[in-house]
């Protein structure tokens, strides 16, 4: 799993959302991590110790003389992998900034010295007030991780910006916390999803793609530290955090944007599920149904990869993909060679009926590394490990 053998430490503030904790831990603990947990007092208020311990299987630390030895907030600081702050409150943001150590979390916090990953939860005027946006200001400056909460209605009353992101956003940043950026100062672009071809305002031609696969890509494109922008077709798709989404329909939306996204990329990752044909004639208005059987006249959409592999510069990196019924490596290797890539992912499809991922990496200079059986979210980090980070420590 993308997590195991990781150690995370979360630590909960006082605020409404801290019962979204549980969420949060158990979305640590499905990726493989063991995960501890501490509570300030305040927090312990809106949620008891216990739920945690029968989550993690740990004590659950509060009070900053807490545990058996009274050194537990060096040995959790030194134990932990990445330690994640949500809900992080405005007065706990406030005491990080300051290096007050009144409680197990804050004294933790000052005893860490790796980058935080901080989620902040309070009151819109708290969470837009001077000194909270310096104190933010501040700590991002020293290499800390803000997870930007969201807008909505808040525990208040009060519609803004305050409401603590969602676990899988947090958990996401947690990731890219901890593994190396190879992607760093990158711009990497990736497609996903199936384009519609329109027959007229409500009927298309499509494909099963889900978009599954390119979102994973994307989001471990963030979290291994690339500047990513992600090209999709319709897709009931969250955005993943720390990606940016631009919206296409057709093949040739799709054309358009990827051509424009791709002159200054540095890596390209064309996982969409492209229409090769589309209809010639396009009805503004509903067709009627009619006596005789309809014929649709299609005509060829231009094939995307074809043309950026064209314009593809010699610092600029293709990553395609082939699905294939019958014999994947050969007709992955043609698909290679024909349109420039530098890399080509080949999926078996018998496993797709089971929303699950399996096939090849072909390289350039030949060599292929077989994907066993595994999800999507498991298979698109396994990729770009391979990928990028084969040079670094995962
Ligand atoms: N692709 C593309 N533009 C298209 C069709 C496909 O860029 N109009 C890309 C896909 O995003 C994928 C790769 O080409 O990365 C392979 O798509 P696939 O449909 O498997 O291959 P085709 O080249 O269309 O070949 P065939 O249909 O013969 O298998």
């Amino acid at each position: 799993m993308v997590l195991d053998r990781k150690k995370v430490l979360l630590g909960i503030s006082g605020s409404i959302s801290a019962y979204k904790g549980c969420e949060v831990v158990r979305e640590l603990q499905r990726k493989g991590a063991e995960v501890r947990v501490t509570l300030t007092p305040s927090a312990e208020q809106f949620i008891g110790r216990l739920t945690f311990k029968a989550l993690t299987e740990y004590d659950v630390l509060t009070g900053w003389m807490d545990g058996e030895t009274g050194l537990e907030h060096i040995t959790w600081a030194r134990w932990s992998d990445a330690f994640v702050i949500a809900p992080a409150s405005a007065n706990t943001i406030a005491k990080i900034r300051y290096g007050i150590a009144d409680n197990f979390l804050t004294s933790v916090a000052l005893a860490y010295d790796k980058p935080l990953v901080i989620a902040p939860a309070m009151n819109t005027k708290m969470y837009e007030n001077p000194a909270t946006v310096e104190n933010i200001k501040i700590l991002k400056e020293r290499g800390h991780i803000f997870v930007e909460p969201e807008e909505g209605i808040l525990a208040c009353g009060e519609e803004g910006k305050g409401r603590l992101a969602e676990p899988e956003s947090i958990v996401t940043a947690v990731m890219h916390s901890v593994f190396p950026k190879p992607l760093k100062n990158k711009k990497v672009v990736v497609t996903a999803g199936g384009t519609r071809e329109f027959l007229d305002p409500i009927r298309y031609i499509s494909n099963a793609s889900s978009g599954q696969l390119g979102y994973e890509l994307a989001k471990f494109s963030y979290v291994l530290g690339g500047d990513v922008t992600l090209i999709s077709a319709p897709t009931c798709l969250k955005t993943p955090y720390g990606v940016k989404r631009i919206n296409v329909t057709s093949a040739e939306d799709m054309l358009r944007e990827t051509l424009k996204e791709f002159e200054n990329a540095d890596i390209l990752i064309m996982n969409a599920a492209v229409a090769d044909f589309s209809p010639k004639e396009y009805s503004s208005k509903k067709l009627k149904k009619k006596e005789e059987e309809p014929i649709i006249h299609l005509k060829r959409n231009k094939d995307i990869l074809l043309e950026v592999g064209k314009r593809k510069k010699s610092n600029q990196i293709i990553v395609g993909f082939a699905a294939e019924s019958e014999n994947l490596i050969q007709n992955a290797e043609d698909k290679l060679r024909r349109k420039n890539l530098d890399v080509i992912v080949g999926n078996y499809l018998d496993v797709f009926s089971k929303g699950k991922h399996r096939g090849i990496i072909l390289f350039n200079n030949g060599e292929i590394l077989e994907i066993p059986e595994m999800t999507k979210e498991e298979s698109a980090f396994y990729i770009l490990k391979n990928l990028f980070l084969k040079n670094h420590e995962g």
